[in-house]
């Protein structure tokens, strides 16, 4: 009786903080959106040219709708900070894994002036249609969380997590959605998204807002995004073969005595259907990340980022399939799996940005147990978490349950073969953005609008 009473209870609590998520990714409450609707007719802002060195919009590509072309211009408008000079793509570039941290070498993000350097690693924007809603997987014994998007699982779906980087200060510095509404209403894509949402839609600053997530969410689910046409692809359909160092790098990923890296990085290379090897289960684990000082909140040494346990967003509730006796605080500190596609490509790893080599990543895996001074510091203690905490790590699964007299999980040359395979995950590299072509005629309609 009690414990259905709490979860009621949590489950309300979830509802309210996706709402207060809702309003705070809105930027905007009904009546203040009501009071810009009336504001009419609105002045039509000047369109200022581009800097010298902004970023060429993206080309129109043919094979996509117009929605996802609106998407497409939207995600690489340098317009679209505060101030201007920072896209979306500048933070997730092909060329660097799609997190590309705005070129800032510290492991986490710059915003859009040096001062603003954010808490995380930018994650990839590619592979993203693959992930499920937040939840709490339980199967048999185990329960994990699973999905949503971002390190914390803190937004639901790709429309909502694409309104939140234009609004936060640290990222693109928007005061609100209506002045990020304006800058677009202002865009040489303009008429392009008014011919899909209506020739209104720049009266409604809330819906404007929310149909540019949808507009993005589009894009990114494009196979632009999602190619699948690495050499892993390749080798998964016989169209070529493994040397022999990245064969043995694959045979130790998954060797459940060795890397064990595929219990969690779910692949199948016995199915020629690429989405069945993603790389990730979406599951959320603290492996014990050493702690990256270069990061501007943790000079406080009371600082830490506790994943699902925020500060970036509240606990979330636990729901009814979970067991009576877990607690929520047993998952603080855990963040989601990121899929290992284009990895190699990255300049910066895990949530924290503190690996700047793969090498040293695949290292980590292998010696964390069996080295950890080598990781953090002379007290040999993961250092990343409160020690409150440091027992949520995970301990109880190949490469992580190795005494330390048990000696590393990988030889050096099988780290550099783990390193080899990893690299064949790298997608083919994509065609750079040409000039903006006229604009669209004939292209598909868009199955949301009516
Ligand atoms: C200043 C750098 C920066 C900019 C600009 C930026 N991002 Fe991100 N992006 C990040 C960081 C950092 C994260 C991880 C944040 C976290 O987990 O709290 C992230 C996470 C994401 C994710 C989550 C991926 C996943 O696996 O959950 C997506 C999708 C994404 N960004 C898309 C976008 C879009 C769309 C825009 C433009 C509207 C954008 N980003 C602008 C840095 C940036
Ligand atoms: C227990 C599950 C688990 C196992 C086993 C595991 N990983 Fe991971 N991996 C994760 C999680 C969770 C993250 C994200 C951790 C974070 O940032 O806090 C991650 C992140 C990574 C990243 C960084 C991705 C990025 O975009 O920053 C790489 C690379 C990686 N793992 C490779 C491996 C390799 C290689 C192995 C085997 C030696 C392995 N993993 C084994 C769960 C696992």
């Amino acid at each position: 009786m009690k414990v259905t009473k709490q979860r009621s209870e949590s489950l309300f609590s979830t509802l309210r903080i996706f709402c207060l998520g809702l309003s705070l990714l809105g930027g905007l409450s009904v009546s203040q959106a009501q009071n810009l609707g009336q504001q009419q007719p609105q002045p039509r802002p000047q369109v200022q040219p581009p800097p010298q060195n902004a970023l060429a919009p993206a080309a129109s590509q043919p094979n996509f709708t117009r929605l996802e072309n609106l998407g497409s211009q939207i995600f690489r408008d340098p317009a679209l900070s505060e101030p201007r000079g920072t896209s979306c793509n500048n933070c997730h570039s092909a060329g660097s894994g799609f997190a590309s941290n705005n070129g800032s070498r510290i492991g986490v993000a710059q915003g859009s002036t040096p001062q603003s350097i954010g808490g995380r690693n930018a994650m990839s924007n590619a592979y993203t249609s693959f992930i499920p809603k937040f939840q709490f997987r339980v199967t048999g014994e185990d329960v994990d969380p699973v999905g949503g998007f971002f390190w914390d699982g803190r937004a639901d779906t790709a429309e909502l997590q694409a309104l939140g980087p234009f609004l936060n200060s640290l990222e693109m510095n928007n005061k609100d959605a209506a002045s990020v509404v304006r800058k677009i209403a202002a865009s040489p894509y303009a008429q392009m998204f008014k011919d899909e949402f209506g020739s209104q839609v720049f009266s409604n600053p809330t819906l404007a807002f929310q149909k540019i997530g949808v507009a993005i969410a589009a894009f990114e689910r494009t196979s632009s995004l999602q190619p699948f046409n690495s050499k892993y692809d390749q080798f998964i359909q016989g169209k070529v073969k493994f040397n022999p160092q990245e064969a043995n790098g694959m045979k130790m990923f998954m060797d459940v005595n060795k890397g064990n890296c595929a219990s969690c990085h779910l692949m199948n290379p016995n199915s020629s259907k690429p989405s069945d090897s993603l790389f990730t289960d979406f599951a959320f684990y603290a492996t014990g990340i050493p702690r990256n000082m270069a990061i501007p909140r943790n000079a406080n040494p009371s600082f830490f980022d506790l994943g699902l346990c925020g500060p970036d967003r509240s606990k979330p509730a636990l729901t009814n399939n979970v067991p009576a006796n877990i607690s929520i605080e047993k998952f603080c500190g855990t963040f989601r799996m990121a899929s290992l596609r284009n990895t190699a490509e990255r300049k910066a790893w895990m949530h924290n940005g503190f690996f700047k080599d793969l090498r040293d990543v695949v290292s980590f895996y292998a010696t964390r147990n069996s080295d950890p001074k080598r990781w953090y510091g002379p007290k040999g203690i993961a250092n990343d978490l409160p020690i409150a905490y440091v027992g949520n790590i995970i301990n109880d699964r190949v490469p992580f349950n190795r005494p330390a007299s048990a000696g590393p999980a990988l030889t050096e040359r099988e780290i550099d073969d783990v390193v080899a395979f990893l690299k064949t995950l790298s997608d083919a590299p994509t065609q750079p953005p040409g000039p903006t072509p006229p604009p669209l005629v004939g292209v598909r309609n868009n199955p949301f609008v009516n």
